[in-house]
């Protein structure tokens, strides 16, 4: 049965620069998905946001003499920006330094200091800055350096707080059997490399950070990044809050919850993240989805190795549509993906331009030039076509269905081929000629059947232009959905749109 509610993440970004393509991509998914479920009558939830504390932020708040909390508001402003620009539509935009968080995150601690699944201990091992990560042998090069990012990690001999996640071995090991973390590589990755090996308790505090919440049982410690910042997919529906109405609907057995990860911070999500929600009795996501790289130059894109696009660049030179296109198509998420301009452009003028633009306009044209703009009536007779149409549709959403966006968008474009390719076969200006009206109307109406399909499958991406189509067919767009496509009421038309032009 069909949930109520839909929850979406993103991962909250951590402002030690600005955002890049790689965040615009997981982003724009999330946005994609969230738009595709409130067209199917989901009331959704969308969160993204910031991930203010920690070693990393309170070095680069220095290096720009600001204090961390001025350094902060000044990044998160551009990050504001960027979503608007991109059309990003969420619901919230948490803050770590948020008071509310803050507080929820201190009393989370108590809650399972009391448990007694946090206790004080001391910690001994190799810290990377970067990462903002304790690593693992596996995680450090044969050089001693860490592998994601390159730098040098930290020795590390402190007291710390411990969450007990050894406790949670069984868990966790049945857990990663289930489809909760996709792709399937992923999930066997995290099996084979940190649970079969055996899993080790987490620091969750430090006592050489200043910057970041401070844990009321033991004023040395601050709480370490990781245990604040999972905590905001929680914190941002108002758990331990005075006002958590959005919680008991979206962290409930109602919602459908999804979460969207890069793979470099797999491991967080998937071990430690159910870990602290199984503590605190909570239920799980139903996904964790960890997509792929955006690579350039064959290195994984990075604030820290300073391999960047900048997204409001591309923003600016190709419109906001084109890049969400671009990202929704041509980079799947189950593997890495090189970034290219070219593709970019590319992509637009085979799908965009020449497939659906062109279909669209043709056949607008030709109710204009045949039918003075007017073919009112909804109803065709013509199976092959309908029957496409609909398997399409079904297929769209089944992948959709499945977080496979790319795949999804795929389907879509394929019917608009097939128009194309019927158009050329069955020639309607030979009907035309040949005085063959009504056979013409029927066909007409069968291919802008297909067109509102499509119309309607685009949507979560294409968010500004997608209005064009509806103007350039005569309808209303904002009513329509999967279960009532075929009772669109057309009024007549007379604008001869181009809506996407070649690039
Ligand atoms: O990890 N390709 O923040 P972060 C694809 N604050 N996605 C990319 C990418 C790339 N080249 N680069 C970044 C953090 N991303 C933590 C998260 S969550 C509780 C805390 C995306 O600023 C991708 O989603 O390093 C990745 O996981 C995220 O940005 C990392 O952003
Ligand atoms: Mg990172």
């Amino acid at each position: 049965m069909q949930k109520k509610y839909f929850y979406v993440t993103t991962p909250i970004y951590y402002p030690s620069g600005n955002l890049h393509i790689g965040h615009a991509y997981t982003t724009t998914l999330a946005d994609i998905l969230s738009r595709y479920k409130k067209i199917q009558n989901f009331e959704t939830f969308f969160l993204t946001g910031s991930d203010e504390h920690g070693q990393k932020i309170e070095k680069k708040a220095i290096e720009m003499q600001l204090s961390p909390q001025e350094y902060v508001d000044k990044v998160t402003a551009n990050f504001k920006i960027l979503w608007e620009k991109l059309n990003i539509d969420y619901s919230k935009f948490i803050r770590t330094t948020d008071i509310q968080h803050i507080d929820a995150v201190k009393k989370i601690f108590t809650n399972l200091y009391n448990k007694d699944l946090i206790y004080k201990g001391q910690y001994d091992g190799i810290y990377c800055v970067t990462c903002e990560e304790f690593l693992t042998s596996s995680q450090i090069s044969s050089e001693g350096f860490c592998i994601i990012s390159g730098d040098k990690p930290q020795l590390i001999k402190e007291d710390t707080y411990f969450l007990r996640v050894s406790k949670f071995q069984e868990f966790l090991t049945e857990l990663l059997k289930t489809n909760f973390l996709i792709p399937e590589s992923r999930r066997k990755e995290m099996l084979k490399n940190f649970i079969e090996p055996g899993l080790e308790d987490l620091s969750v505090t430090r006592i050489t950070l200043e910057w970041g919440i401070p844990i009321n049982e033991d004023l040395k410690h601050v709480i370490y990044v990781w245990l604040d910042a999972l905590s905001n997919y929680i914190t941002a529906l108002g758990y331990n809050s005075s006002d958590d109405s959005l919680f008991k609907k979206f962290w409930s057995n109602d919602a459908e919850i999804v979460q969207l990860v890069g793979k470099e911070i797999t491991r967080f999500h998937s071990i430690y993240w159910p870990v602290i929600l199984k503590s605190l009795d909570l239920r799980l996501p139903d996904k964790l989805l960890s997509h792929g790289w955006i690579l350039f130059k064959n290195a994984k894109m990075s604030k820290s190795l300073g391999n960047v696009i900048n997204p409001l660049d591309l923003i600016e030179k190709f419109e906001s549509d084109t890049l969400r296109f671009y990202i929704a198509h041509e980079l799947p998420t189950n593997r890495d993906g090189n970034y290219s301009e070219d593709l970019i452009i590319e992509s637009y003028n085979t799908h965009l331009a020449n497939n659906f633009g062109n279909l669209a306009s043709r056949v607008s044209n030709m109710i204009i030039k045949y039918f003075d703009g007017e073919l009112i009536d909804t109803n065709f007779d013509n199976s092959e076509i309908f029957k496409f149409a609909n398997e399409t549709i079904d297929k769209f959403q089944t992948l959709m269905n499945n977080y496979d966006i790319s795949e999804a968008v795929h389907t879509a474009l394929l019917l608009g081929q097939h128009c194309n390719k019927i158009i050329e076969e069955i020639k309607p200006w030979n009907l035309f000629d040949k005085k063959k009206y009504d056979e013409l109307k029927n066909f007409l109406a069968a291919i802008r059947y297909c067109i509102t399909a499509m119309t309607l499958m685009l949507k979560p991406i294409l968010v500004n232009k997608i209005k064009l189509f509806a103007q350039q067919f005569g309808y209303e767009q904002e009513k329509i959905d999967f279960s009532n496509l075929n009772t669109i009421k057309f009024e007549k038309i007379t604008d001869k749109l181009i809506i996407f032009k070649r690039i």
